[in-house]
C-alpha cells in the first residue's frame, strides 16, 4: 500500500513545523518500510502571492483525491488588509467546506512531564486523555437567517439594529457526527458524553434524541451518557478525567475544546483532525492540523514546537491510514523526549534552562523512535 498524503505548509511557522514532520516521515519509510506519496503545496498568504487566491482550484481538486491532507498554519500580518473574499483562513475555510469535513476532532492529552503547565492542578489532570468531537459545518455559525438589520426604531427604546444568527440542525447533521464519535470511542474508552442544552434550545432536543437513537440503534454497545453543556464546562474543570469522547454541535465545541486545551498546557502541543464521509476505500475524508496558528512573532527564528503538528500526523496514521500501532509509537516517541525534559521555548518553565530549537525537537523525536 502507498499512503497518499498533501502537505500544505501555509505561513508562518507553518513550514517550519512542516519541516520536521517531514523528517518523521522519512523515519518511517526507512525503518518500518511504508511508502508514503507525499505531494506539496500552497494554502493561505503563500498560495495569495503565488495565485492571488488563498486557494487554487487544483490545490483543491488535489486535496479530494488524497487519503489525507496535512496542513500547516495560514494568515500574517502581511495579509490582515486584503479583502475578506481573499483572507487567508479562507484557504482553510474553502477546504473544510468543499470535503465536507464535518466531525472535529480536538484531543486533549496530559503528557505527563508537561502536567505542571496544565491549568488545572497535576492530580486533576495526571494521565488526562479526552477526545471533543465537534460538528463543524452546521449550527449558528452558518444557520439562516443571519444578518444585521436596522428596523428603523430608536435603538435606546424597542428597537434600532437587530443582530440575527439562527442555530439549525438537521437529522442528518446530527446522526453523521453522532456516528463519528461512536466509531471513535469504539477505539479507545467505549464511552460517549453528548452535549447540548435541551433544557432551552430545541435544537438541543433534537441533538440529544437523534444521539440516543443513533445510540440504540446502531452503537447499543457503547455507553451513552448526556449532559448540559453549561454542566459540562463546569466538569471539564473540575474533573476531566470523567470524560472518554465527548460529541456536541459547532458553538459549545468550540468554547469547549478551547476549554479543554487549556488543560493540557502549550499551545504548541495540540494536534487536531477533521473528518468528512468515508471515501471509496471506507477511510474517512480527512485533514489534519496543529490547533495553533502562524505564529508570526515567532516564525523564521527556529524556535516554534513542532510536536502538534507531529502530533497531527500520528492521528493521520490512525485515522487516515490506520496504522494505530505506528501512531502508538509516534506518540510515545514524543512522550520520551518529553520525559527526558528536552523542550522548545514555549515549555520552558519558570525554572529556566536551554531550549532546543524545532529542528533539534524534530531530531530528539526522531531518535525516540528509533530507540522504542
Ligand atoms: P497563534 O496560535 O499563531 O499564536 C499564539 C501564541 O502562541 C503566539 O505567542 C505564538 O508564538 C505561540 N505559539 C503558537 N504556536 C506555537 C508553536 N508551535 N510553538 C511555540 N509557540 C507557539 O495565534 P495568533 O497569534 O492569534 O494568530 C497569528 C496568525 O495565525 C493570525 O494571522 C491568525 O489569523 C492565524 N491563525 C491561523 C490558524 C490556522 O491556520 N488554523 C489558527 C489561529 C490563528
Ligand atoms: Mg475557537
Amino acid at each position: 500500500t502507498t499512503y497518499s498524503l498533501l502537505i500544505l505548509p501555509g505561513d508562518g511557522i507553518g513550514p517550519e513545523v512542516m519541516a520536521e514532520v517531514r523528517k518523521v516521515i522519512g523515519w518511517f519509510e526507512q525503518n518500518r518500510g511504508l511508502s508514503f506519496d507525499v505531494s506539496e503545496d500552497l494554502v493561505g498568504g503563500a498560495a495569495y502571492d503565488a495565485h492571488g487566491v488563498p486557494l487554487a482550484d487544483a490545490t483543491m481538486a488535489k486535496a479530494q483525491q488524497v487519503d489525507a491532507v496535512l496542513l500547516g498554519a495560514v494568515g500574517g500580518p502581511k495579509y490582515d488588509n486584503l479583502d475578506f473574499s481573499v483572507k487567508p483562513e479562507r484557504g482553510l475555510l474553502r477546504l473544510r467546506k468543499e470535503m465536507d469535513l464535518f466531525a472535529n476532532l480536538r484531543p486533549a492529552q496530559c503528557f505527563d512531564a508537561l502536567a505542571d503547565f496544565s491549568s488545572l492542578k497535576r492530580e486533576v489532570v495526571a494521565g488526562l486523555d479526552i477526545l471533543i468531537v465537534r460538528e463543524l459545518t452546521s449550527g449558528v455559525y452558518f444557520g439562516e437567517p443571519r444578518g444585521i438589520h436596522d428596523d428603523g426604531n430608536n435603538p435606546e427604546n424597542e428597537g434600532g439594529r437587530v443582530g440575527i444568527n439562527t442555530q439549525r440542525y438537521t437529522s442528518g447533521e446530527i446522526r453523521r457526527v453522532a456516528r463519528a464519535a461512536f466509531e471513535l470511542a469504539r477505539k479507545r474508552g467505549n464511552r460517549v458524553c453528548s452535549m447540548e442544552k435541551a433544557n432551552v434550545m430545541e435544537s438541543g432536543i433534537l441533538w440529544r434524541e437523534e444521539v440516543q437513537w443513533v445510540h440504540d440503534n446502531e452503537y447499543p454497545d457503547v455507553e451513552l451518557s448526556h449532559m448540559y453543556a453549561d454542566n459540562g464546562a463546569m466538569q471539564l474543570v473540575r474533573n476531566p478525567r470523567q470524560f472518554d469522547v465527548i460529541v456536541t454541535d459547532n458553538l459549545f465545541g468550540d468554547l469547549l475544546s478551547d476549554a479543554a486545551a487549556m488543560l493540557t498546557g502549550s499551545l504548541g502541543m495540540l494536534p487536531s483532525a477533521s473528518l468528512g464521509a468515508p471515501m471509496a476505500n471506507g477511510r474517512p475524508k480527512a485533514m489534519y492540523e496543529p490547533v495553533h496558528g502562524s505564529a508570526p512573532d515567532i516564525a523564521g527564528q527556529g524556535k516554534a514546537n513542532p510536536i502538534a503538528c507531529i502530533l497531527s500526523f500520528a492521528m493521520a496514521l490512525r485515522y487516515s491510514y490506520d496504522l494505530g500501532a505506528e501512531a502508538d509509537l509516534l506518540e510515545k516517541a514524543v512522550e520520551k523526549v518529553l520525559a527526558e525534559g528536552v523542550r522548545t521555548a514555549d515549555l520552558m518553565g519558570p525554572q529556566g534552562g536551554t531550549p532546543v530549537s524545532t529542528a533539534e525537537m524534530g531530531d530528539h523525536v526522531v531518535k525516540a523512535l528509533s530507540a522504542l
